[in-house]
Order: structure tokens, then C-alpha cells, then sequence
């Protein structure tokens, strides 16, 4: 195999599935494997009529009793009955490649459930042998406190108390997923064991939840609060985020506390380095990270050393810069400055943990024009760019009525937040009852404005947001330059509330223009060498061609020429 097949993945558009969400055969309300089968020409039926993505990504559809959705894996190795069996999944694997589709899957190896059969066992009695595979300790002083003050990171003490067996389990998440004990050897067999298994079968590679948290301090100090370091959390300018976000991550909302020794422990990274040579037994695999930081010297950590650990990590801070050009622009030249020379970016703006972009940007009125722009810089940004399913329809955040909510997030933090549901409502295939996705009710509403956010009605309109999708991932697939060619900002005779870059492979030269402002603006299109030619603007009305001398660029329109 070449090294450029070995490549794929910086080449290709990614898709995240919600499985749950995306359809529904077996007449449940909750989307399956068979499915996502039904739906694969939708995402690439080998034309530019199809979303032509090149792999996907699948949130967890193993046994789980679905505390956290999934994310409390009750068996690695086998498919929850409510998604379909494991030969769906095989029958799933040979049908996406047979369209040249990918298929990395979820890897959650931070915790498992407290159903899992390791865990069950751990907590059975002091000296059964896997009572070391999770992290047990005393409580401390004569009323039995929590070891630590060491906080989960949806709400509340990282510790639970286990009555049988007199100790407190550490848990990061829910108290029903108990963390694994990474420093154990048997554990990291026993794991990279079950890698195996999937990679047997042929998946493509694996997206690596809290990729950050694996291994804590082993000798469990408390963590400092967040009031010793205000000074030193700001990475970027302060307004180039939303306040409120500023706030959160500053103080570390809810939990207050800096989680220095419960996060981005150096053994973690050993942990990733011994997952990539698993990896790297299997050709052509690739793995994504997701790491939380705010300092993009740290997440840019987990590429390793001369690239042995993840080939790549989400960079959120992308997603979560303020609407302003300037934000855009000086946080991808943070990303690019910071990144090792041979590591490669992934770029997202939605995912099943936040608000849709398109709700998050929604100004009244001007949120389809903001998803397009979004949509055109994801798409020509150096980088892997992950697309969330339905962003491609502009499918919005749902809001829910307390009884609605089934993220134990949300059901905690409501009203104050309604936690992850609204980003997680059913795929909207056309304005049919339950939006074409079931035939029952869904296990959560379908989202708003349906008649005009589903696939079907959108798929006959050529000015549709699913059909520039369409064409911006045909652009980047038909020009190699805006797949792997290099990344410059432009700032020349380009106005502020703008956003230009270049990207360019071997003299082929794109200029991407993108009006983040409210009113029209011009560029001197004299500054460029050649003549440029516009190949897509976001008003699907522009006509492609030949453009002299003026660049002019409506309210929020964006443009790719190429030059
Ligand atoms: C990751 C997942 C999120 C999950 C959490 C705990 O952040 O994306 O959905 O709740 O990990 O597994």
C-alpha cells in the first residue's frame, strides 16, 4: 500500500452518526444499524447527487444500559439489541466500503459501565482479581470523606461510595461509569484486545472519547481551585470567545477546581502511544481525539512525538470563537502555529455534545446565511473537516420541555441548561410525521422548522443548504489543493469584519473570502497574482466565472476563487 492510500484520511470529509437518531427500521423510535445501511447512498452514492462524504463516524452502539447514551459501554465487542446484531454491523462495514466510505466507530476507554462484567467483578469483593482493573480507595479522616476533592465532570464528587466492599470507585462521569485503572497492564491487554476485535472486522480507525483522562495523579492530591490561576487560563484574546464561555472555562464551571491532576497525565500519553502501535499493526487505520483544553499546546500534545500518538484532534476552540472574523482567522493561525510540523488538523462545528452551530450563530434571520459560511470554511480549511449529521439540512437545536429530557445532564442542570438532547433529535428525512424517521414515537422530539430542514424537500431545491454541501465537498474532493494544500491567512486589503485565506498545492492557488459582516464588501482583486475565477459563492444564485478587478461579496456571503 502506498503512503498516500495510508493517507486517506487527510483527504477525506468525515460524517458523525448518532446511530440513535438517524433512522429507524425495527420500529422502536431509536435509529439502527440497518438504518444507517438504508441511508448509505444518501451520504455517497458515488455522484455529485450524494453528499459524497468519504467516512463516517459512529457513536457507540454497544451493549449499554444508555445512562450516558451510550457512552457507558456495558461490552465492548457486542452490539446493543436495540441497534441490530453483530452481523448488521458486518453487513453495514461491507456496504459502506462498497461506496468507498470509511468507518471509524467510538472508542470510550476512559470508562466502561458499572454493568460491565469487569466492573461487576471489581466490585464483588476486595481481593477478586480485576478489584484493581478500576481505581478503589480509602475514605479519608474518621467521617469517611471522599479521598479526594476531585469533581466528575457532569456534576458532583468523582468518587462513589460502595457500601459491600467498604471503598470509594472513582468515576470522571456518571457514578454508573466507573473509571478504568489505566496503570494496570491487564486492563490495556484486555482493551487493546477488544481494538482488535473491531479492527479484525475491518473498521477504518476509531474516534477516542476524553482522550485527556485516562490516567490520574497516582498519588490522588486534591486538585487547586480555580481562583490560583485566573491570570493563566487565557490562551487567545478575551473577546474573540462568548463571555459566558469565558466565564465557564475560567472558573471551570460547575466544578471550580483547575482538574491538573485528574487531567493530561504524561502516562496517558503512554497509554495513546501503545494504542497507535496497535493501530499501526493494521494498514491504512486513523484515529481522531477528543481532548479538551483551552491551551492548544497542550491538545496539540496528543499528536506525540514525531506523530506516534493520535493522527488527529479535534481543535474546539474553532467552535467556539465568537461570530467575528477576527476570532475565526486568529484561531486557526493559533491551531496551525502550534501544531508539530507533520501532525494534521480536524476541524468540526458541531458534534452530539454541543449546540448546532446553526442555532449557536442564529442571529434572527441570518442563520442559513451563517451555516453556508460556516459550512465553506470548514470545508476549505486545512484540515479534516467532521461533518454533524443534519447540519447539512440545517437541522437546529431543539428546545425540550423538562419531561422531554433524557441527558442526566440536562435533567440535572434544567432549566438553567437543558444539557445535550436538542443536538440530538432525529434525523429529519422529510416533513412527514416524525420527519420520515420512525414509524413510532421517537425516542426524542423532532426538532423545529421541519418543513423546510429535511432531506426530501431540500434535495429538489438546487439552492438548497443540502445542495451546496453537495458542491462544496465536490469542490474539495475535485481540487487536491483545498484538501492538503497549505494553509495562509490573508489579511492584505482585506476588510477586518472579513475573513480571506489562501490555500495552494503546487501553484494551484484558492482564495477563500468570507463576508462574516452584516454589509457588503469589496477586495481589490488587483492584489492577487493570475486572474481569478469564482467557482462557488454561498448565494447560490452567483454565477461562476471570471471576476475583474472587484471581489465585492454581499452581507454575509463567502466566495471560493481560484487564482
Ligand atoms: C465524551 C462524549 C460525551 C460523553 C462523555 C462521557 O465527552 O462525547 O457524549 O457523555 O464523553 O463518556
Amino acid at each position: 500500500m502506498t503512503r498516500s492510500n495510508n493517507d486517506w484520511w487527510k483527504k477525506a470529509v468525515f460524517y458523525q452518526i448518532y446511530p440513535r437518531s438517524y433512522y429507524d427500521t425495527m420500529g422502536n423510535g431509536i435509529g439502527d444499524l440497518q438504518g444507517i445501511i438504508e441511508k448509505l447512498d444518501y451520504l455517497n452514492d458515488g455522484t455529485s447527487n450524494s453528499l459524497m462524504v468519504d467516512a463516517i463516524w459512529l457513536c457507540p452502539f454497544y451493549v449499554s444500559p444508555d445512562l450516558d447514551f451510550g457512552y457507558d459501554i456495558a461490552d465492548y465487542c457486542k452490539i446493543d439489541s436495540c441497534y441490530g446484531s453483530l452481523e448488521d454491523f458486518d453487513r453495514l462495514l461491507a456496504e459502506a466500503h462498497k461506496r468507498k466510505i470509511k468507518v471509524i466507530l467510538d472508542l470510550v476507554l476512559n470508562h466502561t459501565s458499572d454493568q460491565h462484567k469487569w466492573f461487576i467483578e471489581s466490585r464483588s469483593s476486595r481481593d477478586n482479581p480485576k478489584r484493581d482493573w478500576y481505581i478503589w480507595r480509602d475514605g479519608r479522616g474518621s467521617r469517611n470523606r471522599p479521598p479526594n476533592n476531585w469533581k466528575n465532570n457532569f456534576f458532583g464528587s468523582a468518587w462513589a461510595w460502595d457500601e459491600k466492599t467498604g471503598q470509594y470507585y472513582l468515576h470522571s462521569f456518571l457514578k454508573e461509569q466507573p473509571d478504568l485503572n489505566w496503570f494496570n497492564p491487564e486492563v490495556r491487554k484486555a482493551i487493546f484486545k477488544a481494538v482488535r476485535f473491531w479492527l479484525d472486522r475491518g473498521i477504518d480507525g476509531f474516534r477516542l472519547d476524553v482522550a485527556h483522562c485516562y490516567c490520574q495523579d497516582e498519588l490522588y492530591r486534591d486538585n487547586p481551585s480555580v481562583f490560583h490561576r485566573l491570570k493563566r487560563v487565557q490562551q487567545g484574546r478575551f473577546w474573540d470567545r462568548p463571555f459566558v464561555v469565558n466565564v465557564f472555562q475560567m472558573l471551570e464551571l460547575p466544578e471550580l477546581q483547575d482538574k491538573i491532576y485528574s487531567r493530561h497525565h504524561p502516562e496517558t500519553h503512554n497509554v495513546l502511544r501503545e494504542f497507535r502501535k496497535v493501530l499501526d499493526e493494521y494498514p491504512a487505520k486513523t484515529s481522531v481525539g477528543e481532548v479538551n483544553s483551552e491551551d492548544p499546546a497542550i491538545v496539540a500534545a496528543y499528536y506525540g512525538n514525531d506523530n506516534d500518538e493520535l493522527h488527529m484532534n479535534f481543535y474546539f476552540a474553532l467552535a467556539q470563537c465568537r461570530w467575528k472574523a477576527g476570532a475565526f482567522r486568529r484561531t486557526v493561525e493559533r491551531w496551525e502555529k502550534s501544531l508539530p510540523k507533520t501532525a494534521w488538523p480536524a476541524y468540526t462545528f458541531s458534534n452530539h455534545d454541543i449546540m448546532r452551530a446553526i442555532t449557536r450563530y442564529g442571529r434572527k434571520g441570518e442563520a442559513d446565511k451563517r451555516a453556508r459560511l460556516l459550512a465553506m470554511m470548514l470545508l476549505t480549511l486545512r484540515g479534516t473537516p467532521f461533518i454533524y449529521y443534519g447540519e447539512e439540512i440545517g437541522m437546529k437545536e431543539a428546545k425540550l420541555k423538562r419531561e422531554e429530557i433524557k441527558d442526566p445532564v440536562g435533567l440535572k442542570w434544567f432549566p438553567f441548561y437543558q444539557g445535550r438532547d436538542g443536538c440530538r433529535t432525529p434525523m429529519q428525512w422529510n416533513s412527514e410525521k416524525n420527519a420520515g424517521f420512525t414509524q413510532v414515537k421517537p425516542w426524542l422530539p423532532i426538532g423545529p422548522e421541519l418543513d423546510q430542514r429535511n432531506v426530501a424537500s431540500q434535495d429538489q431545491d438546487p439552492a438548497s443548504l443540502l445542495n451546496f454541501y453537495r458542491q462544496m465537498v465536490n469542490l474539495r474532493r475535485s481540487n487536491p489543493a483545498l484538501q492538503v494544500g497549505s494553509y495562509a491567512s490573508v489579511v492584505e486589503g482585506v476588510p477586518a469584519d472579513c475573513y480571506f485565506f489562501q490555500r495552494e498545492l503546487d501553484s494551484k492557488r484558492f482564495l477563500v473570502a468570507l463576508n462574516i459582516s452584516r454589509k457588503k464588501r469589496q477586495f481589490n482583486l488587483n492584489l492577487l497574482p493570475g486572474e481569478p475565477r469564482l467557482l462557488l459563492s454561498t448565494i447560490a444564485e452567483r454565477q461562476a466565472g471570471a471576476v475583474k478587478e472587484e471581489l465585492l461579496l454581499d452581507p454575509l456571503e463567502g466566495a471560493v476563487l481560484q487564482y
